[in-house]
């Protein structure tokens, strides 16, 4: 493996979604950025998995001067996707370019369009003709059919399915082991519980679990 540093990447957020994909760097054989930035002042000043942490994400105005031109988004999704989203957005409006992250056992299909800052992690798979916008999140063993339609920002976790023809809209969060039924059209910024079985569309900002699924209150 290639262990060498890309001077002029920084990651933004440290958690455990970014050793996923450090790690994931290093199986296709690419440098790790130098730097990082996290929100938790007490790693300001450490090196964490060899990326030394230098301050938090205000100081991302302050890396094209520091010679960075590129990011990678470390930070994963908890509840919904905007984190990722505003991290996304700040880090494109202090002039920078989002890392594409492909793990070497991935599977993409040539028909396949992938916007930039894709993160298509170990065993995921973009079907044929799926189009894909920017910041997606292909989280380990999730799968994209033929046909997908999957806007900016959504997280597709852990094992998730998507079958041929499915759409979801900007900022969804499907969760881990989710299916949703081909055709189905999951909503803005929807959240899809782990395990769900979706087969009718999901309104925007809709939370829905359960198989079938149907919507739930949240707690918070
Ligand atoms: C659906 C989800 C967002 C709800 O979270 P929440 O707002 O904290 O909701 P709560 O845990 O308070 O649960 C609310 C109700 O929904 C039920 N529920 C929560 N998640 C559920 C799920 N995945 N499937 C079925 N029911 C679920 C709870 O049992 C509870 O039912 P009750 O009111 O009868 O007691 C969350 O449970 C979930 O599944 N998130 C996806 C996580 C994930 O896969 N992340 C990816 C990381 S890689």
């Amino acid at each position: 493996m290639n262990e060498s540093v890309n001077a002029s990447c920084v990651l933004i957020g440290v958690g455990g979604h970014a050793v996923v994909l450090l790690e994931a760097l290093l199986a296709a054989d690419r440098a790790v950025p130098a730097i990082g930035l996290d929100g938790d002042a007490e790693l300001h000043g450490t090196v964490q998995q060899g990326v030394r942490i230098v301050g938090g994400d205000d100081m991302l105005p302050e890396m094209p001067r520091l010679g960075i031109t590129h990011f990678v988004l470390g930070v994963g999704t908890g509840s919904d996707t905007a984190t990722r989203r505003r991290l996304f957005e700040n880090a494109r409006a202090a002039g920078l370019n989002p890392l594409d992250v492909r793990h070497p056992s991935s599977l993409c299909s040539p028909s396949a369009e992938l916007g930039p800052g894709i993160q298509l992690l170990a065993r995921g798979v973009v079907n044929a003709q799926a189009e894909l916008g920017e910041s997606v999140l292909v989280n380990t063993a999730a799968i994209v059919e033929h046909h997908c339609v999957v806007e900016d920002h959504v997280h597709l976790a852990t094992g998730a399915i998507l079958c041929g023809g499915a759409t979801v809209r900007s900022g969804a969060l499907i969760g881990a082991g989710a299916i949703i039924k081909h055709g189905v059209v999951v909503g803005r910024n929807a959240v899809v519980g782990a395990g769900a079985v979706v087969i009718d569309d999901v309104a925007d900002d809709a939370v829905v679990a359960g198989i079938p699924a149907r919507r739930i209150e949240r707690s918070r």
